[in-house]
């Protein structure tokens, strides 16, 4: 009666739940870092975006900037969550005077857009402030800029924007390679030779050129750079083009033959023998 039951084997039971698992890790792993839009109808520029910066998730920066009691420590990590507590926070300050921890921005409220060589990261949803930006909720933003020498690094903080009646926001910066265009980075070694061959090429023309001219003071086609190396070259190329591709032999009979250079050097001399008065 239940002729598909026979499907029901043990290995494919396992390999599904196998997909069922790498699903799920899959999508914690995904909620880690929410982009702000509606469930599942987040921007695939972002999620684009995100997946790039992929290689950071299990990295954590540090930056300490201050002196004596102004001392703060910022802790930045990229869709994980950063500082001890488990805030959601993406971004915190910690104050080093008495170890107050300041979230500046949540992992659950990202954004992320980017340039041709930078990728700005923005983290909302932080602690509010006491008194300032009419007690919203602090913000930061990082500018990542585009260095092909290192994955990530030189996390700094910027400058901190509280002055204003709203939308403040700590702004920091980072380099890294991701930052940087694909196109760029995909020129080949080849084509960066073939740039160098041909710039080479130029700067030797142009400097036989320019030697030939004035150090020399030559002038119509013997400004070219070892004009007669190049005609003995081509030549030998001719030769053995003409050797190794011509299938008959290049002295067809004498009737056929055209009026080659020498010949028309004799010939003419016969000519002239001839009109001479006898
Ligand atoms: C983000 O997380 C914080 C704390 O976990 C929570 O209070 C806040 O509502 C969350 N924000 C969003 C947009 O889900």
């Amino acid at each position: 009666m239940f002729s598909f039951s026979g499907c029901w084997r043990p290995e494919l039971l396992v390999l599904l739940l196998l997909a069922v698992a790498v699903r799920e890790s899959w999508q914690t792993e995904e909620k880690s870092c929410d982009l702000v839009g509606e469930k599942d109808k987040e921007s695939e520029k972002e999620v684009a975006l995100l997946e790039r910066l992929r290689p950071l998730f299990d990295k954590s920066f540090e930056s300490t900037v201050g002196q004596g009691s102004d001392t703060y420590s910022y802790t930045f990590r990229i869709c994980r969550e950063a500082g001890n507590h488990s805030s959601g926070a993406g971004l915190v300050q910690i104050n080093r005077n008495n170890g107050k921890e300041t979230v500046v921005g949540r992992i659950n409220e990202t954004h992320i857009f980017n340039g041709s060589n930078w990728i700005m990261l923005i983290y909302k949803g932080g602690d509010e402030y006491d008194n300032h930006c009419g007690k919203e909720q602090r913000r930061a933003v990082v500018m990542i800029s585009c260095n092909r020498h290192t994955l990530a690094d030189n996390f700094n903080p910027v400058s901190e924007e509280r002055g204003k009646v709203h939308d403040c926001f700590y702004l920091f910066e980072m380099d890294s390679s991701l930052a940087c265009s694909a196109e760029a980075s995909h020129l080949s070694v080849g084509a960066v030779l073939l740039v160098i061959f041909a710039s080479l090429v130029a700067v030797y023309i142009m400097g036989g050129f320019l030697y030939q001219r004035l150090v020399v003071g030559a002038k119509g086609m013997e400004q070219f750079p070892h004009l007669a190396f190049w005609q003995d070259l081509g030549n030998l190329v001719a030769d053995g083009c003409d050797f190794v591709c011509r299938s008959k032999p290049r002295n067809v009979p004498a009737a056929y033959r055209g009026v080659g250079d020498d010949q028309l050097g004799e010939e003419s001399e016969e000519r002239d023998d001839h009109l001479l008065p006898m």
